[in-house]
């Protein structure tokens, strides 16, 4: 293992080349958005370009597009494909239900519509996005632009009553402006500490004008592949109730090195 990763990028880099074992030749894929799912396309390019895999790739923001594309791998619009058999994305929290917070990188709306339309979503994660309940990472809120203080507003009235501990809502800037997401609206983030019932939380948050879509991904996710430093990996699917514990074993002289600064 390459001696200048970090611990939590060998943890993110394990799981992600564990989850790549899942692509099989001919595969439509939905491809995340972050730092672990990035680990993800470079490993996915590598078995492209070393095993002459065959996949069509879709992309759930801007950022992993160019990369894919730099890598080599075919990328194709949802629009194109229409429907997937496997998406692998990362997530900011996963849950013993595999129920997820995601948004971390204000990609959440493109990945839940990519991870709906398709047949398995794979979540790629270190130990540390484990929790027993969803809540201490701020819930990212899609807005449109239009009118987003009274939505923000809104957001913040319905939360009353709702089962959370905080309600704290701040939309996510990006230096002095408003952060603006791949699909041109903006990230209210919800400081929460603890969501009592994501469920109804996701599903009333949806009914608020304004908003476009929230970063609980409740019933999506299938598997989830966690990693460790010392390239142990837990693979847990939550349809079998089976959990597998592995060891990766990989070169320091790997390729997929080779793209990093
Ligand atoms: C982007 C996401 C990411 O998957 C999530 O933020 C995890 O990111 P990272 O792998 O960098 O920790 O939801 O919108």
């Amino acid at each position: 293992m390459p001696a200048d990763l970090n611990p939590i990028d060998k943890a993110k880099f394990v799981a992600a080349k564990r989850a790549v074992d899942f692509v099989e030749d001919g595969m439509k894929l939905g491809l995340g958005t972050g730092s672990t799912a990035a680990w993800m396309v470079r490993c996915l390019a590598e078995r492209v370009r070393e095993e002459g895999l065959r996949v069509t790739s879709v992309a759930t923001s801007s950022r992993t597009a160019q990369l894919a594309t730099s890598l080599g791998l075919t990328v194709r619009s949802l629009d194109e494909v229409r429907w997937l058999d496997l998406t692998i994305d990362g997530a900011d929290e996963f849950d013993p239900d595999l129920n997820l917070i995601k948004g971390g990188g204000a990609a959440l709306l493109q990945e839940k519509i990519v991870a709906t339309a398709s047949d398995q979503m794979i979540v790629i994660a270190d130990a540390a996005k484990e929790v027993s309940r969803l809540g201490a990472f701020p819930l990212p809120v899609e807005v449109i632009p239009f009118g987003w203080q009274t939505t923000k507003a809104l957001i913040e009235e319905t939360l009353v009553a709702m089962d959370v501990m905080t309600r704290e809502a701040t939309l996510r800037m990006s230096g002095e402006s408003p952060l603006v997401t791949d699909e041109s609206n903006y990230i209210v983030d919800l400081h929460l500490g603890r969501i009592g019932n994501p469920r109804q939380l996701a599903l009333v948050l949806n009914q608020i004008p304004g908003v476009v879509e929230n970063g609980l991904f409740i019933d999506i996710c299938d598997i989830v592949v966690i990693g460790a430093p010392d390239g142990r990996v837990s693979v847990r699917d939550i349809n079998t109730g089976k959990v597998i514990d592995e060891q990766i074993h990989f070169a320091p002289t790997d390729n997929i090195f080779a793209d990093l600064d």
